[in-house]
């Protein structure tokens, strides 16, 4: 029985979030320059967009620039960003062709201006899609989504649109890059790093946590079912008990 075959499609996860990480030392490992690693890794990208709109999953979200990866040296930077305006260049198509909605979520006006428009573009282009959603962490970091949250909730208060007494965790969600998009239920990283960095920190809260060795320019359809698998023998409690669990099971089935 092949690991796809293993899959329980009734309980795929509704939203996978991946750091994909690694793609530095694939190419080091090969003696070659670092962005060879990142060229390769679009093809993983390419890969797992197609398996999860296939498996019928709703959102996938990936980690693809941090705030904190402008510090890199500019010549790794500019590669990225070219390859970034190249790659949505040419796949629009094929997200369309697909059903699939793109999005971004980051500081957006961070990105060079080719960058910017690039996206805009393909957002509008994929904004009637049904299919999956693809969510683009592009110039992100959950501090600084965080922070800006905090910043337009004291501003409503302060223009007396918003009642502070008010803020529940539902109208906090609302203020976030992410409002609307349900939290993901699996979070996977790449590479062997075993952090957050600084990805989703609200959101992920009770995200199921998977790490691999497996480098992201090696990660594809096979890694991804293992992931998903590993999900599907979990026990999410949220604070529950095991045995308030498995009753609430056999009530629904
Ligand atoms: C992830 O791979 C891609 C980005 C952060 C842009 P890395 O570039 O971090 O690769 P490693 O972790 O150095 O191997
Ligand atoms: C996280 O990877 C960011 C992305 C994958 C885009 P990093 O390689 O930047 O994270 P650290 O520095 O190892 O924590
Ligand atoms: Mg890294």
């Amino acid at each position: 029985m092949s690991l796809k075959d293993k899959l329980d499609l009734q309980r795929m996860p509704r939203h996978i979030a991946i750091i994909m990480d690694g793609n530095g030392r694939w190419a080091k490992e090969r003696g070659q320059d670092r962005l060879y690693g990142h060229h390769e890794g679009v093809e993983s990208v390419r890969n797992i967009v197609e398996v999860c709109a296939e498996l019928g999953v709703g959102y996938l979200t990936l980690y693809a620039f941090s705030t904190e990866n402008w510090d890199r040296p500019v010549y790794e930077v500019n590669g990225i960003m070219e390859l970034l305006v190249n790659t949505i260049r040419m796949e629009v198509a094929t997200l369309s062709k697909n059903n699939i909605r793109l999005s971004v979520i980051g500081d957006m006006g961070m990105l060079p201006p080719q960058c910017q428009r690039e996206m805009e573009e393909a957002i509008a282009l994929t904004s009637q899609n049904t299919g999956l959603n693809l969510i683009m962490a592009l110039s992100y970091s959950a501090r600084w989504e965080i922070v800006d949250a905090a910043r337009k909730i004291a501003l409503d208060v302060k223009n007396g649109t918003l009642d502070p007494l008010a803020v529940t965790p539902a109208v906090w969600e609302n203020y976030l890059c992410t409002a609307g998009i349900p939290d993901p239920e699996l979070m996977i990283r790449t590479s062997g790093e075993c952090r957050i960095s600084n990805f989703l920190l609200y959101q992920l809260a009770y995200a199921e946590l998977y790490f691999t060795d497996t480098r992201w320019p090696d990660f594809r359809s096979e890694n991804l079912y293992q992931a998903i698998l590993n999900f599907q023998n979990r026990e999410r409690r949220f604070g529950k008990t095991s045995e308030q669990i498995q009753q609430n099971e056999e009530i629904i089935s």
